[in-house]
C-alpha cells in the first residue's frame, strides 16, 4: 500500500526508527547512568511492561508503512536482552526496511557478532570513551577494561557487520583521548565519531563548561592528520564526516550542542516499555504499548502515529539555553537509547 509521505511541522519526514529493548545496561557510565541513581534500588523496567519481540514486530511493519527506511536497536545494552538475534532476523526480513543497525557498549558484541550477523543485521555502533584502562574504567564504573571492547570491534569487523565507535567527549573525563582515539581507530580503518556531551536526562550533572566542541577537537586532530570532508550518507544523519587524506578511513563529529541539526531531524525513538517520543530531549511520550495491548487495529496505530508525527515541532538542540537545560524536565539516555 501506498501512502503519503508523512511530514512533520517543519517539513520532516519520518525516516528513522531507533527501538530500545532494555533501559537495563552492566556499565554505570558516570555521564549516563551515575550508580548512586541507578543502584541497587533503582526501579528499571518489570519485564511485563517491555515489549514483547512480537509487539515491536508489529510496529515496526506500522512504521514501515509510514515510511521509515531504518531501525536502530538500542538499550540501555540491547545485547542484555534475551535472543536479541532472534528479533534482528524477524525485522531484518520485513519488507521495505533498507538498514538495520544496533548499538551497544560492545562487551557482549565479540561472541554474539556472527549470529547477529547471520540473522541480518547490517552495522554496528560501538561505544568507548577512552584507549586508557584507567580513564575507561573512571568512566564505565564497572570495573570493565578496554581491550574486551576492542576485541569486540575487531570480531564484529571479521562477521563482515560495518563499525563504528561512538566517544562521547567530556572535558576533563577523557578529553586527553581525543588523539590516541583518533590515531588507533585511523590505523585500524574503522570510523570513530566523537561525540559531544549532551544534557540529556537529569543524572549526568551537564553544564555547558564540560562540552569539547567539534571545533576544538577537529583543530587538536588537524595538527597531526590532514582531513577532507565527505558528503553525508542520507539526510538527517547525524555526524559531519571526514576522511584521513589519502586513506578510505573517515572520522565523524556529532554536534549536538555546537552546531545543531534538529532541521534535518527524521529520527523517532520508540522506549523499551513501548512509549514514542519525537525527541531525545522530549519530556513526554505516546504510549503505544497500552494503545497496542487494548487492542487497536494496525489502522488506528497507524493513525495515531501519523497524528503524532504531524504535530511534532521539536527542535531542543536549536533552542538550548541556561533555562532549557535547567528547566526541562527531560527523559534518561538509557531509557530513551540515545
Ligand atoms: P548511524 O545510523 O550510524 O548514523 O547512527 P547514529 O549516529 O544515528 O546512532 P548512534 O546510536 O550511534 O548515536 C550516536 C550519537 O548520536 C549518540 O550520542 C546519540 O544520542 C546521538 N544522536 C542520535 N540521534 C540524535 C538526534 O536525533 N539528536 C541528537 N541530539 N542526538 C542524536
Ligand atoms: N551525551 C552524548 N552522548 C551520550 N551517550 C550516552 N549519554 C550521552 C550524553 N549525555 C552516547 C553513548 C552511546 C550513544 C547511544 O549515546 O555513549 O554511544
Ligand atoms: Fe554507558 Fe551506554 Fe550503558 Fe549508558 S547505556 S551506562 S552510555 S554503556
Ligand atoms: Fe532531533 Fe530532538 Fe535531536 Fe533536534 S534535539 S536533532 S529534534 S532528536
Amino acid at each position: 500500500m501506498q501512502q503519503p509521505v508523512m511530514k512533520d511541522k517543519f517539513g520532516r519526514r519520518l525516516q528513522d526508527l531507533r527501538i530500545s529493548v532494555t533501559d537495563r545496561c552492566n556499565f554505570r557510565c558516570r555521564y549516563c547512568m551515575p550508580r548512586e541513581i541507578f543502584g541497587k534500588d533503582f526501579a528499571f523496567l518489570p519485564k511485563d511492561h517491555l515489549l514483547s519481540f512480537e509487539e515491536i514486530e508489529r510496529l515496526a511493519k506500522v512504521f514501515l508503512q509510514i515510511g521509515i527506511k531504518k531501525i536502530r536497536i538500542t538499550g540501555g545494552e540491547p545485547l542484555l536482552r534475551r535472543e536479541l538475534t532472534a528479533l534482528i532476523e524477524r525485522l531484518a526480513n520485513l519488507d521495505g526496511l533498507e538498514d538495520i543497525g544496533l548499538t551497544t557498549n560492545g562487551v557482549l558484541l565479540g561472541k554474539e557478532a556472527k549470529r547477529l550477523k547471520q540473522a541480518g543485521l547490517k552495522r554496528v555502533n560501538v561505544s568507548l570513551d577512552a584507549l586508557d584502562d584507567e580513564t575507561f574504567m573512571a568512566i564505565n564504573d564497572s570495573a570493565m577494561r578496554t581491550k574486551p571492547v576492542v576485541d569486540s570491534i575487531k570480531q564484529a569487523k571479521e562477521a563482515g557487520l560495518e563499525v563504528k565507535v561512538n566517544m562521547v567527549v567530556k572535558k576533563g573525563m577523557n578529553d586527553h583521548e581525543v588523539l590516541p582515539m583518533a590515531n588507533f581507530f585511523k590505523d585500524l580503518g574503522v570510523t570513530l565519531r566523537f561525540i559531544e556531551f549532551m544534557d540529556v536526562g537529569q543524572s549526568n550533572g551537564w553544564d555547558f563548561k564540560h562540552v569539547v566542541t567539534k571545533k576544538e577537537m577537529f583543530e587538536k586532530i588537524s595538527h597531526v592528520h590532514e582531513l577532507e570532508p565527505v558528503d553525508p550518507a542520507y539526510i538527517g544523519e547525524v555526524a559531519k564526516r571526514y576522511r584521513y587524506k589519502g586513506t578510505n578511513t573517515e572520522v565523524g563529529f556529532i554536534t549536538s550542542v555546537s552546531e545543531s541539526f534538529c532541521s534535518t531531524c527524521t529520527r523517532a525513538r520508540i522506549a523499551a516499555d513501548g512509549h514514542f517520543f519525537t525527541c531525545l530531549f522530549a519530556s513526554e511520550g505516546l504510549n503505544l504499548k497500552d494503545i497496542l495491548r487494548n487492542g487497536a487495529t494496525d489502522k488506528e496505530l497507524y493513525q495515531t502515529i501519523a497524528n503524532c508525527w504531524r504535530k511534532r515541532d521539536d527542535r531542543y538542540s536549536d533552542e538550548r539555553t541556561e533555562e532549557t537545560v535547567k528547566n526541562r524536565q527531560k527523559i534518561e539516555m538509557s531509557y530513551i537509547g540515545g
